[in-house]
């Protein structure tokens, strides 16, 4: 399936706060509908005081007043389901905010301990925070305490929280920051690294193994009570982990993001080794962009998006595209930080609908400006049969036409290429034109000109059928 990530602040605000909110997105659905996605991914809607916009929970059980309230969530349930769309949601299991009642409440649901010990945050400095004459653990922001997964109240507390969303119509989630769930129990230092990650790591978190404060033992039991809460609702897992080492998350799990095809360049080479090691699992969930890395347009280089999403949405399993990709939407400027400290304001930055200032985003003062809306925008490229977005929309078309089976192929150096059934894909990664390794029928191209005789234009791609 193509499942389509929303991010509910920048999507469509329909109130005029200049925030994006879950009427705004009911009021769009037929946009995704027209494109042709299965489903669509929320990240979180829940109260929050926004810390972390949203990954920072204050209440898994109802939606903070700047999106909506409960009713109007069942309203836009009803609607994507009207329009036979899944809505996934974002479990947040690792940590919530540090407003949450529960850390008032119920401190021992989170972890403590007397002194820290080496551990890093995600963002930087160390993962402990004292309070109190003890330190509480926090893998991401200070505002954002880790649960203690080996307690039982806690595990039983979130399946509840897994189950109000499948009973409220939800189709299932993206669990976040999964690999951070369990730790070592006795709270060790994390070694020294011996060997390379197998992800991109930040400076301060290189030089160490990462193998106490993460992954830890328990993993697999508490995996199965998320899968026993949920049925066989859908759950795809955001395991910061190579696809050598999902296992046991790919056991419990529909499927895994493919982060080293996420994080990997625009490199032939790269990508082949990427996609061999993830599609082998038979669990990738490919992703070019988020929104916390960023734009498939900048990412790849505009010269390269349209062949970029003619590879994400051919490969073989479920395919997330970033809400903007579509339209080929790039980044915000270098380096913001107005709202997240870590600088990943640039990639939210409001969906452009129309060529307006706002881009038909909001009435209001927009929470942040949108990049270019002149440049790209849905209602320009929709009726135009050369844009990006109809090249999407047809891609998402001809992918229910792929066979199951893949292999990749042999291909001249910097093309990347695969089959599926009756179907080949090749894409050329470099600025020269390169042989095309396969014969066929052409079906789909990333340009009018991609395919020019036996050779592949630069920066194109191209689905033959046999
Ligand atoms: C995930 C989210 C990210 C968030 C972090 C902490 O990586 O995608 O946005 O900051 O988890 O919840």
């Amino acid at each position: 399936m193509v499942v389509y990530q929303v991010y509910p602040r920048s999507f469509q605000d329909s109130d005029g706060d200049g925030i994006g909110d879950l009427a705004g997105i009911r009021a769009r659905l037929d946009h995704l509908a027209w494109l042709g996605v299965d489903a669509l991914w929320l990240s979180p809607i829940y109260p929050s005081p926004m810390a972390d916009f949203g990954y920072d929970v204050a209440d898994y059980t109802d939606v903070d007043p700047v999106f909506g309230d409960l009713a109007e969530f069942d309203r836009l349930t009803e609607a994507a389901r009207e329009r036979g769309l899944e809505l996934l949601m974002d479990l947040v299991p690792c940590h919530t905010s540090i407003e949450h009642p529960w850390f008032r409440e119920h401190p021992d649901w989170y972890i403590w301990a007397d002194r820290p010990n080496n551990w890093v945050a995600a963002f930087g400095g160390s993962a402990w925070e004292p309070r109190d004459g003890r330190y509480y653990l926090h893998s991401f922001y200070p505002e954002q305490p880790d649960l203690d997964w080996r307690n039982p109240e806690v595990v039983a507390a979130m399946q509840d929280v897994l189950r109000f969303w499948v009973e409220r119509g939800a189709g299932g989630y993206r669990i976040d920051a999964i690999d951070r769930l369990m730790k070592d129990p006795e709270l060790r230092d994390d070694p020294p690294a011996s060997e390379p990650y197998g992800l991109p790591l930040g400076d301060h978190e290189v030089k160490l193994a990462l193998s106490n404060s993460r992954n830890g033992p328990g993993t697999s039991a508490a995996l199965a009570k998320m899968r026993e809460a949920v049925g066989d609702a859908f759950l795809v897992g955001e395991v910061y982990l190579p696809s050598r080492r999902w296992q046991p998350y790919s056991d419990h799990f529909d499927a895994v993001f493919a982060f080293e095809l996420l994080l990997t360049s625009w490199d032939a080479t790269l990508l082949n080794t990427a996609i061999r090691a993830c599609a082998e699992t038979g669990k990738a969930a490919w992703a070019m962009s988020n929104h916390d890395f960023g734009r498939l347009a900048t990412r790849f280089g505009r010269e390269n998006a349209r062949a970029a999403a003619l590879m994400l949405l051919t490969l073989p399993g479920p395919a997330f595209l970033y809400q903007g990709d579509e339209i080929g939407q790039g980044d915000g400027p270098p380096w913001e930080s107005t709202f997240d400290r870590a600088g990943r304001d640039r990639f939210r930055h409001p969906m452009q609908w129309d060529g307006s200032a706002d881009g038909g985003f909001s009435t209001g003062e927009p929470w942040l400006p949108p990049v270019d809306p002149a440049d790209r925008n849905v209602e320009a490229q929709r009726d135009d049969p050369g844009s990006m977005l109809s090249l999407v929309r047809e891609l998402i078309a001809l992918r229910r036409e792929l066979g199951d089976g893949f292999e990749l192929l042999e291909a001249a150096d910097g093309v990347v290429a695969y089959r599926r059934g009756g179907h080949a894909v090749a894409v050329n990664t470099t600025p020269e034109r390169r042989p095309f390794p396969v014969r066929g029928e052409p079906r789909l191209a990333s340009a009018p000109d991609a395919l020019q005789g036996d050779t592949l234009a630069p920066h194109a791609g191209v689905v033959v059928q046999d």
